[in-house]
């Protein structure tokens, strides 16, 4: 199969390249800027911009197309936004896929983008999901919960924003997460790709353990003690520091606390893989070659 991945050169594209040159596709690895380091060397890259809505050149002669585009959760770049990528991404890229005869589209969004939360990445998760929903194409949606391994933005963030000793969070203890790891979701797309069944699945995905924010930073840090901040002072402060464009809190991050980040029933099992198999948070943050 001839597989064109829309955010190739990011976390979850490149995990993905691997598994599928591994697994004898064609693969084609296209953003605005692709950088060939970190991917296979038999992945071709292309320069692709998802905001531009003529996208049929780079489109045409793909089997598949896998939509891995993303902006950051937790921020909007200055000058792009999440309904410009997310949303108007995903439509230019299932316009192209539809007008150039690729048969299969894998879309990437999130867990929580129906809990009818409102922030702007959710806004334009959900309308994304919906275009691929209507699109003339074969299409498989995943929700993932938060996503580590080498590579990722998580465990470098958290490592960032905490001071040594105490970690003070937002919701530490009310906000449940799921990680998974990269290279236990990336066959997981993979398959999406390659087998029938899933066509016309939404899969929520997450890995072997829920834990609380507080209990995530814990394990990122190695110990520290992490205190949870009052919601109504989290309120204030999200108000206050909203307007400030490099802070990562603001409103849509306050609307967001609270929001479990886990499965109902972990859709792993759909792809023959018990819950209690994937890797958990620790064992990876444990592993010294990583
Ligand atoms: N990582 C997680 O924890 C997580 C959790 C749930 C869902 N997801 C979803 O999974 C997908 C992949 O996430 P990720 O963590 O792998 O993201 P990432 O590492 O930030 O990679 C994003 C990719 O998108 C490309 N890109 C950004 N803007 C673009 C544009 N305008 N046109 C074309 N390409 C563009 C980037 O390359 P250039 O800069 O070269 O353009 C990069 O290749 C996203 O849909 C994300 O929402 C991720």
């Amino acid at each position: 199969m001839d597989v064109l991945v829309a955010g190739g050169s990011g976390f979850i594209g490149q995990a993905l390249c691997r598994v599928l040159v591994d697994r004898g596709h064609e693969v084609t690895a296209a953003s605005r800027t692709p950088d060939a380091d970190g991917l296979p060397a038999a992945v071709e890259t292309a320069v692709a911009d998802v905001t531009d809505s003529n996208l049929e050149e780079v489109v045409d002669g793909h089997d598949a197309v896998v939509n891995l585009v993303a902006l950051p959760s937790h921020v909007q770049p200055r000058g792009q936004s999440h309904e410009a990528v997310h949303f108007e991404g995903t439509r230019h890229l299932v316009a192209a896929a539809e007008r150039t005869g690729v048969e299969r589209f894998v879309q990437l969004s999130g867990l929580g983008v129906e809990s009818g939360v409102d922030t702007a990445y959710f806004r334009a998760k959900r309308r994304a999901e919906r275009v691929v929903r209507d699109a003339d194409l074969e299409w498989v949606i995943y929700r993932p919960s938060v996503v580590f391994g080498d590579g990722c933005a998580f465990i470098p963030f958290v490592e960032r924003l905490s001071p040594p000793l105490v970690t003070l969070l937002p919701g530490g203890e009310r906000t449940w997460l799921q990680p998974i790891w990269v290279d236990d979701l990336a066959p997981m797309l993979a398959d999406g790709l390659e087998d029938d069944r899933h066509v016309g699945q939404c899969y929520e995905i997450g890995g072997p353990e829920r834990l609380t924010l507080a209990e995530t930073v814990s394990r990122i840090r190695g110990g520290g003690a992490v205190v949870s901040i009052p919601m109504g002072l989290a309120a204030i402060a999200a108000i206050l520091v909203d307007p400030i464009p490099w802070v990562p809190f603001g409103r849509d991050q306050y609307r967001v606390l609270g929001l479990d980040n886990t499965t109902a029933d972990n859709d792993a099992t759909e792809f023959g893989v018990s819950s209690k198999s994937l890797r958990t948070l620790s064992a990876y943050l444990a592993d010294e070659h990583r």
